[in-house]
């Protein structure tokens, strides 16, 4: 019997008129997914709904793709460009996001990946990063022959709160609002602590620029991305704190209350006393109160000490992501210490 020849995946321009309707049918084919809307109590179809929406508010003002095969979308990437990224570490720098592709459908990866790597050269990246589930080694085999280098593999976690919970901080740990007269300190302590993140994994990146890129994000979130951020002081000191965003737009299109915990962070001088544990349960009280029934949060799964934190809080494991880079400029991989100096 002759073989049948496989159909190529096309792909192309989002066109919302064509695709719009059909995007929420490509989020509910992750089966991977079941366990964290389970742990969350998240509908998936409100989910999808809400993610195809977003993607397709998103294509108005960024380059998106599709990739199709017979008849039906079975991929999906979008180019951004990162500009306080860019201006920190020195050279245009861009985001493939939203890259994925439905189960078994891997090799619309490679024609996506020409597609958006194409747009990047045209538009001058030098460098650009994306993520990939991380069930997904096929599509991560494809990644690392189109010389994508892994940096990271990225954790999401959840746990549901008590409402009933009142914890005050142990351990002598007091744990307060933020004021504005904390600024300095609770940028030192980040700049001291913060080791475990993709971006300074990556060897294209300066150590510079990614540590000013982080302490960047800790100012925005004291400015007011974040909707929350609490103190820990031990013995009149300020030794660490914590950063709480909300995903209004998610929660009031899926019914849900979470809240998402950004970054805890402990001086360097007082870790390892089991003060984070302490820290994190005084947290959970307070974003309780405030009205959040769950927090769900993202790191690195090298980062021991904060997973170690979380398992003992009872977060569950409810996602896990392979972070990649990859640099676009004629010169061959460099080593972190060569990137740096
Ligand atoms: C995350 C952080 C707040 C934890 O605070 P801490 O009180 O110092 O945490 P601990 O050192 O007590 O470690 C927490 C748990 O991880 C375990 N752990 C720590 N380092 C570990 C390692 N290298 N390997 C395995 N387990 C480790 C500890 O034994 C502990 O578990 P246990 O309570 O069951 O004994 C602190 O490490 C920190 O500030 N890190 C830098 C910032 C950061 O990475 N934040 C998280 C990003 S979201």
């Amino acid at each position: 019997m002759p073989k049948r020849r496989p159909v190529r995946a096309l792909v192309r321009p989002i066109a919302l008129d064509r695709d719009a309707a059909r995007l929420p049918a490509l989020f509910r084919s992750f089966d991977s997914k079941a366990y964290q809307q389970r742990v969350q109590g998240i509908d998936p179809d409100r989910l999808a709904a809400f993610l195809a929406e977003r993607v397709a508010d998103a294509a108005k003002t960024q380059l998106t793709w599709t990739a199709e095969r017979r008849g039906k979308l079975v991929g999906l990437a979008a180019l951004q460009t990162s500009h306080w990224h860019s201006a920190h570490c020195g050279f245009p720098m861009g985001k493939v996001t939203q890259l994925m592709t439905a189960p078994g459908e891997h090799d619309a990866l490679a024609p996506m990946l020409a597609i958006a790597e194409g747009a990047a050269r045209r538009a001058k990246l030098h460098h650009l990063a994306g993520r990939i589930d991380a069930h997904d080694f096929h599509a991560q085999e494809i990644l690392t022959q189109h010389r994508w280098y892994p940096v990271g593999t990225s954790v999401k976690f959840a746990v549901r709160l008590d409402p009933a919970s009142a914890a005050d901080a142990a351990e002598g740990l007091t744990v307060r609002p933020h004021r504005s007269s904390d600024r300095a300190r609770l940028l030192e302590i980040a700049a001291q602590s913060h080791e475990e993140n993709h971006l300074h994994f990556d060897p294209h990146l300066p150590s510079k620029g990614t540590h000013a890129i982080f302490a960047q994000w800790v100012e925005m979130c004291l400015d007011g991305q974040a909707a929350q951020v609490w103190v820990a002081e031990l013995g009149g000191e300020t030794v660490g704190f914590v950063t709480i965003l909300v995903p209004r737009a998610l929660n009031a299109a899926l019914g849900t209350k979470i809240a998402v915990l950004d970054f805890i962070v402990l001086a360097a001088e007082v870790k390892g006393r089991g003060l984070g544990s302490a820290l994190l349960a005084a947290v959970h009280a307070k974003v309780a109160q405030s009205g959040f029934d769950q927090i769900e949060l993202r790191t690195t799964a090298t980062n021991f000490a904060a997973v170690n934190l979380y398992a003992r809080h009872g977060y569950r494991l409810t996602g896990c992501d392979q972070v990649f880079g990859r640099w676009l400029r004629r010169e061959g991989l460099r080593t972190r210490a060569e990137a740096s100096a």
